[in-house]
């Protein structure tokens, strides 16, 4: 078999087998195969498309190019939820102990931020001696234990698709669905879930602008799942301004605490809820979503949910007195607000640019190995569909520096006022089975 053949066919639009797929992902692993050629066959596949059963093909040869986990030794059905991305998405923190407290196993490999979008792992270690790294065997007693455990990622899990995305983001090949739901679709597998619940989102700040384009990319992957012996299931939601008020990772900490509590903010509690009816569906726990529902509503009205998160913190050396006492959480040395211009209605929140704001106090990454500051970050006073005064503040910024009027220009740019009422976007567009 020769890669150069395997351009040309897929170049001119045909499909691949799953050997030819095989060979060119182990051929690409080992080196073997070099970045030019396998960068042609991304241009060709952006242009060309895949099949679903080569998208199936593509995210199984990413599996098994490295380590997977077993996570058999866990009781119970393991249902993991994934987002495609999202900024002051603290949906994982606030799903972890809530899942779990209504019995559901939540055993969690999560990884850390990167640029401007927040990582689990990251917010979590805003608890003071919260321990994110721990080996199988205690990872999987806790969980059986507690039901509910993260870890950092670790091990060797697809190179090839660490591989493969570091090309595409050089070559203008991440767009495109196929690749974009082999690369979530390989990690998920890989790292051992047997059900997973999408968040596949929509809106300025994400992926897929349009919700035809998110409804794609949804169907490509719980093919992809379902393909795989993993029940899949997608919701498509809104990104068009970020999730809840918070972004920054101690900040958010406190935000799920909120939300735990019921005491949250509305977008946020309801996805969630959203979310975790579908994992509590999936695992087998309740005979509807909608009976799902009322288990989790149960859950937090009754203080389940945030006695499992305390529970959740202790076990992993964290000091859960955050829980009823959010003071103890990083704080920053200052804030301030960034007052509104002029009067109208928030007709949008650019994610991407407020997250890139967040990201410039130091609450992001800008490299693999930079520092974070856990302390610093924002809070949305206003949102899409609110009316605005002029000198009302838009956004709390929480800094620890002085200089800041390049984080303040890029709140500014980032919401959009309007004189006119803007019409009001559904958080939830469609759930693709
Ligand atoms: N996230 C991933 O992990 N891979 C992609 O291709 C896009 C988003
Ligand atoms: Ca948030």
């Amino acid at each position: 078999m020769r890669m150069i053949d395997l351009i040309e066919k897929k170049r001119d639009g045909q499909e691949l087998t799953k050997d030819e797929i095989n060979f060119m992902v182990q051929g690409y692993t080992r080196g073997d195969i070099p970045d030019y050629q396998m960068s042609a066959l991304a241009m060709a596949v952006f242009f060309q498309d895949m099949s679903s059963s080569e998208s199936v093909h593509l995210t199984m040869a990413m599996v098994e190019s490295g380590d997977q986990i077993d996570f058999s030794e866990i009781e119970g059905i393991k249902v993991d939820k994934h987002s495609t991305g999202g900024v002051g998405d603290t949906t994982t923190l606030i799903l972890a102990p809530l899942v779990a407290s209504v019995g559901v196993p939540v055993a969690k490999m999560s990884g850390r931020g990167l640029g401007h979008t927040g990582g689990t792992i990251d917010k979590l270690e805003s608890i003071a001696g919260f321990e994110v790294e721990m080996d199988g065997t205690t990872f999987n007693q806790l969980v059986n234990k507690n039901k509910v455990a993260v870890v950092g990622q670790s091990g060797n899990l697809t190179p090839a698709d660490k591989q493969l995305y570091g090309l595409r983001d050089v070559t203008a090949t991440v767009d495109s669905i196929p690749l974009i739901a082999s690369s979530i679709m390989s990690k998920k597998i890989a790292s051992g879930a047997d059900a997973i619940v999408l968040d596949v989102k929509t809106g300025s700040g994400a992926f897929m602008k349009d919700v035809e384009g998110a409804k794609k990319l949804a169907e490509t992957m719980t093919q992809i799942g379902n393909g795989a012996g993993r029940n899949t299931i997608a919701v498509i939601s809104d990104m068009n301004q970020p999730l809840g008020f918070a972004i920054g990772n101690g900040l958010e900490v406190k935000e799920a605490i909120d939300t735990l509590k019921g005491e949250g903010p509305e977008d946020l509690y309801e996805l969630c809820l959203t979310l975790g009816s579908h994992m509590i569906y999936l695992a087998g726990q309740a005979d509807s979503t909608k009976e799902a529902r009322t288990q989790l509503e149960d859950a937090i009205k009754s203080g389940r949910a945030v006695e499992k998160w305390k529970t959740f913190i202790e076990a992993q050396g964290g000091d859960k007195s955050v829980v009823d006492d959010p003071s103890k959480l990083p704080a920053a040395s200052h804030t301030f607000e960034v007052k509104a211009k002029e009067d109208g209605i928030i007709s949008e929140i650019i994610a991407d640019e407020i997250g890139i704001a967040a990201s410039m106090l130091g609450a992001g990454r800008t490299t693999k190995d930079s520092r974070i500051d856990l302390a610093v970050g924002l809070v949305l006073n206003k949102k899409v569909g609110e009316k605005v005064k002029k000198g009302e503040s838009l956004v709390t910024v929480h800094s620890n520096t002085k200089e800041t009027s390049d984080v303040v220009e890029k709140i500014y740019e980032s919401y959009s006022i309007s004189p006119h009422d803007v019409e009001s976007k559904p958080l939830i567009y469609d759930v693709i089975k």
